[in-house]
């Protein structure tokens, strides 16, 4: 059975105060659920997160972080510095930090193989932009996202992988991709994986779906035999939506 989760991604938002406030909420109404949830506050709030779940089964993961051990890299957060404060999840491959800050799928490998070799968990995330689904290209655009980043691994560490597809022109825009779209890629990831590797490697990895999941179209996403779960942006800053969105699952 693959593993369902629902991830919050809180992006640049909350400050300590607010994050404590958010997660206290969620931790009160938090309902039974298989599923596991996640939330990744930013980097700054990741002590204080840690220290109010305890004892909570909410994970926490980071945004983002380096490849390199330690070093002159100013401003950047490393595996080791993650693992220290008990963060052994991170986020790579954001559509923001693709777009924003020039992560290429080069990039991408080293980081993601930096996190898998302190046995980290890797949320990867991957999606077409609006003009290669209007060309058709979306398939190719998301197989080549996979091959770059993800195909040299050994087949053993896609344990530690968790994928998101987040078409680009869902995020943060209100449009979600249909059900039936999520299904159509989601069934095409896992065969493009079946192929590099085997049906058992394709099989137990979990996809989220991520871009504008609501309480309002989640259960329809998530009821989709390939969809299990969610990477949730602006819906997981407010815990009554979060909430629903866990109950949807
Ligand atoms: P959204 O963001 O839910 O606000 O569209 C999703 C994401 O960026 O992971």
């Amino acid at each position: 059975m693959r593993t369902k989760i629902v991830a919050g991604n809180w992006k640049m938002n909350k400050n300590l105060e607010e994050t404590e406030a958010l997660l206290s909420e969620l931790s009160a109404k938090l309902p039974d659920t298989d599923a596991e949830v996640i939330v990744a506050p930013t980097f700054v709030n990741l002590v204080a997160a840690q220290r109010s779940l305890q004892g909570s089964v909410i994970q926490v993961a980071a945004q983002n972080m380096h490849f390199a051990e330690n070093g002159a890299y100013t401003g950047e957060i490393s595996a080791d510095m993650l693992l220290h404060i008990d963060v052994d999840t991170v986020i790579l491959g954001h559509s923001e930090r693709r777009s924003h800050f020039g992560e290429t799928d080069e990039l991408l490998a080293k980081k993601v193989k930096a996190a898998l070799e302190k046995d980290m968990t890797v949320i990867f995330c991957f999606g077409e932009e609006l003009e290669e689904r209007k060309s058709e290209t979306h398939f190719s655009v998301v197989e080549s996202q996979l091959k770059n980043a993800l195909f040299d691994l050994d087949a053993q560490a896609w344990k530690n992988i968790v994928l998101a597809y987040e078409p680009v022109w869902a995020i943060g825009t209100g449009e979600t991709a249909s059900p039936e779209q999520a299904q159509e890629m989601h069934a095409f990831i896992r065969k493009t994986i079946a192929g590099a590797y085997n049906d058992s490697v394709a099989d137990e990895v979990s996809i989220l779906y991520g871009g504008s999941v609501k309480p309002a179209n989640a259960s329809d996403i998530f009821s989709k035999p390939d969809v299990d779960g969610g990477l949730i942006g602006g819906a997981s800053l407010k815990s009554t939506d979060f909430v629903d969105i866990i109950k949807a699952i």
